[in-house]
């Protein structure tokens, strides 16, 4: 499956499995960094991107009740390659990297980070991430609960908040801007671009998330009909 030609400088269609493209949105079930090398320089206004920390995150437990995650994964057991950063710089003029802190081999140095305070002190995992920004504001931060069941549920054990991501793209994005998320987990950026209007492409490798994400989307939708 094709991705779609956007603005002409799409050097060469990329080859991936169940690629969704509709309201200015590409979801490509594959491999980013492959895709990434089909893109041209500064395609993508934003990359806001949440790359594996290489921390085991697919085989820990997490969570409880029915958004309990005990899936034996192995997405998370390093962090991107060199060429990775590299491509992601290259087709983006600027970079959200979830996890910066886990990069700073590939991170220049910068003084615009965000911190997401997740406002649960009592947390056994980290109480807050970081993101490392190319171009912003200095330090931000943006405090908020993160209460799943309100945003259709977990379906991702490392989901992050959609209010989060709408809080980023009011603050970094434009109107017109293209987003990028190479690694889409559960589609939270994704639903953020949707409502904010902004053209988006996603890719992620895992089908069963992938598949979960476009559920999700499709249940995120179908709520919108409703009100
Ligand atoms: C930290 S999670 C992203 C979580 C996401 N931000 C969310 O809110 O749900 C990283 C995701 O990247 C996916 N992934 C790992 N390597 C990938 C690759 N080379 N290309 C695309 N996706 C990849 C994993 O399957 C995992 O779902």
């Amino acid at each position: 499956m094709l991705i779609e030609e956007q603005n002409g400088n799409f050097a060469k269609p990329v080859l991936c499995a169940g690629a969704v493209s509709k309201d200015g949105i590409s979801l490509i079930h594959g491999d980013s960094l492959q895709a990434l090398k089909s893109y041209g320089d500064n395609y993508f206004d934003i990359a806001i991107v949440d790359p594996p920390y290489g921390i085991n995150a697919g085989k820990m437990t997490m969570g409880s009740g029915k958004h309990k995650f005990t899936k034996d994964k192995d997405w998370d057991s390093a962090i991107p390659s060199e060429e990775y950063f590299a491509e992601l710089f290259r087709v983006s003029e600027n970079q959200i990297v979830w996890g910066g802190n886990y990069f700073t081999e590939f991170l220049p140095p910068s003084p615009h980070w965000l911190l997401w305070d997740k406002k649960n002190p009592n947390l056994s995992f980290a109480e807050g991430e970081l993101a490392w920004v190319r171009k912003g504001k200095n330090l931000r931060i943006f405090q908020h609960y993160s209460a799943q069941v309100e945003e259709g549920g977990k379906i991702h054990p490392t989901q992050k908040p959609i209010k989060l991501y709408e809080w980023i793209l009011k603050n970094y994005a434009e109107q017109g801007d293209k987003i990028l998320d190479t690694h889409l987990g559960s589609g939270s950026s994704r639903i953020a671009a949707h409502k904010a209007g902004l053209s988006f492409v996603g890719f992620e490798i895992d089908k069963e998330y992938f598949d979960a994400q476009e559920k999700r989307f499709k249940n995120y939708k179908s709520q919108l009909r409703l009100f």
